[in-house]
Order: C-alpha cells, then structure tokens, then sequence
C-alpha cells in the first residue's frame, strides 16, 4: 500500500467536498489546499505538482502550458465542475494528460437553480421576503405585483444539458421556451424549446436566461447592444459565467430602465465588492455561485472527481473525459 501511494501523489488546489478525499487517500497521498479564504500561492502549487501524479484545480485556477511544464509526473487532471474555461484541454492534450469535468451529476441542481432565479426575479420574491422581514408588511403597506410566467417566453441562451432542464421546469410553468446555441440541439422539438437567432430570442423573450459555457466566442457576449434588443419589460439571468457579461453595460441598461431587472448566480468580478451597484438595486437579485450547492450533487461530484482521477491513474479511459 504504501509503494502505490507514493506513485500516487494528488494535489487538491482548494477546499473540497470530503467525499473527493475519503475516497481518494484510500490509495493515494494527498495535498490538500483546504483554506477557504485564501488561494493557494502561485510558488506553493508550483511545487506541490513538480512531484504530482494527480491534479484537482478549481475554477480561479489557470491550467496551461507554463503550469503544465512545472508538473512533469501528472497522468491526470479532474476538475470538480462543469464549467472548465480555467483548462487549455488542448495544452493537456498534447502532453498527454487527459482532463475530466463534472458533466451530468448537476444538471438537476443548476436547472433548480437557475429556474428559482427565474422565479424569484419575475415575483419580486426577495423583495417581498424583505417587504416582511422588514415589518412594511405588517403595518399594512402594499407589496408591488410580480409578473406571471405561465405564456411568457422563456429564452434560453446555451441549451445543453442544463439548458434542457430549466426548459422542461419552464414549460411545466406554462411557459414558452425559445433558445438560441451556436447551432440546433437534436430533440428541440420533442422537448417543446423553439429554435431561433440570438437576435430573435432576445427580442421576443419575456426573461433570458443565460446557460453558455465561457469561450472565447461567449467572452462580452451581452453587451449595450444585446440589451438593447430585449423588451423592456424583460428580465435577464445569468446561471453561467460572469465574463459572458458586460458588467459595465448591464449596471447601465439596469439604471436607465433598458430592461426590468436581473437575477445573477456569477458575476465578473466575482464576488463583486460590497459597494457595487448591482448589490444596491430592488431589481436585482445576485447569489453566490450555488448553481450546484446541494449536499447531493457537491458529494455526486465529488466521487466523479475521484474516480476520474483514480482511473486517470490506472491508465483507464476517464468517466467524463473533456475531448477538444
Ligand atoms: C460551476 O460553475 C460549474 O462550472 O460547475
């Protein structure tokens, strides 16, 4: 046992589910960065991996050539997410060292979440929670309506997985779902989500949601003119990754009544600083990156994450392997 774990070193870059290092130090030896408050310094996870056999980043991680050169040893690298715009999979792949994300297990998790957005944003249900905690409601002073949802569109910017599952939650609402990806998904129809162009979507959408991975084509993707495209009426959500948005532009069509309102599960920069506008408007609702934040999913991804590394380490082909 002890020879196998010394050919099995895994550095975890950050503060993990403890399903991922049970089920890891089994057999392997662990070097766990586990302060929640600060990152890992650069020159500490420099040399941790330059013995490494086994890499967890996290998202605030960037994983490329110059880090890869640094971990001569490393058979695998396994990401607790499904999000991997952190990883140049293709530097991974031309040193030969595969790379898996967290594909499925969340996909339940983040449509509930993205959906509550939804909700929460259309019925003004933070500001109505605020309107008793606060005693207005108690003293008799009327809470402003909400909007329906059901014959509203819902537009779903980024259909995967994720995507799919918030349409099947909206169409359970009574609502209808238009979406728009770089091209058709297979069974649009049968899931009832109507195809159309970004331009389309946005105009004729009662609420937009955002589900895109961050590429460099979604980098800035909504901006003035984006805005500019959506009812004024409509709400807009954004369950993805803050850099998919112009933060800048969104602040302003938000003050200049451009569109209604916002509800944000990341934001650029993430976590915005406590002054920020975004954090001081009725009309926005913004949480702290919790599309997956459920203690069935983080421990569901957390097992992925170790078998993958683990079969990473046998020499097995990956679970979820991300290929380019
Ligand atoms: C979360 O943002 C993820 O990518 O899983």
């Amino acid at each position: 046992m002890s020879d196998q774990r010394t050919e099995r070193r895994v550095v975890i870059a950050g503060p993990v589910h403890p399903a991922l290092t049970s089920r890891l130090q089994e057999s392997c030896t662990l070097r766990v960065w586990d302060d929640a408050k600060h990152a890992i310094p650069h020159a500490t996870l420099m040399e941790w991996l330059q013995d490494a056999d086994a890499f967890v980043p996290h998202g605030g991680i960037q994983v490329d050539g110059s880090l890869l050169a640094k971990a001569p040893r490393l058979r695998v690298i396994a990401q607790s997410a499904v999000g991997y715009d952190n990883v140049d999979v293709k530097a991974c792949k031309a040193k030969g060292v595969p790379f898996a994300n967290t594909p499925g297990v969340l996909v339940n998790a983040t449509a509930d979440l993205t959906f509550a957005l939804v909700l929460l944003v259309m019925r003004r249900l933070v500001e109505a929670v605020d309107h008793v905690r606060s005693g207005r409601f108690a003293h008799g002073e009327a809470m402003p309506y909400g909007h329906d949802l059901a014959l509203k569109t819902l537009g779903i910017i980024g259909m995967g997985d994720i995507g799919s599952a918030v349409a099947k939650r909206a169409l359970a609402s009574d609502m209808h779902v238009m979406y728009h990806n770089r091209s058709r998904r297979m069974g649009d129809q049968q899931l009832g989500a109507v195809y159309g162009t970004l331009s389309e979507v946005l105009a004729q959408s009662d609420c937009i949601v955002v589900l895109t991975p961050l590429t460099e084509h979604t980098r800035g993707l909504f901006g003035a003119a984006q805005f500019a495209q959506m009812k004024r009426s409509a709400f807009f959500v954004n369950a993805a990754r803050g850099q998919v948005v112009d933060t800048a532009a969104l602040v302003a069509v938000l003050q200049e009544g451009v569109i209604a309102g916002a509800a944000l599960d990341v934001t650029d920069p993430e976590p915005l600083p406590a002054e920020h506008p975004l954090l001081h408007m009725k009309n926005v609702i913004v949480t702290p990156h919790i599309g997956s934040a459920t203690h069935e999913t983080r421990e569901a991804m957390a097992l992925l994450t170790a078998d993958n590394i683990l079969r990473g380490l046998d020499g097995l082909p990956l679970l979820t392997e991300v290929f380019m």
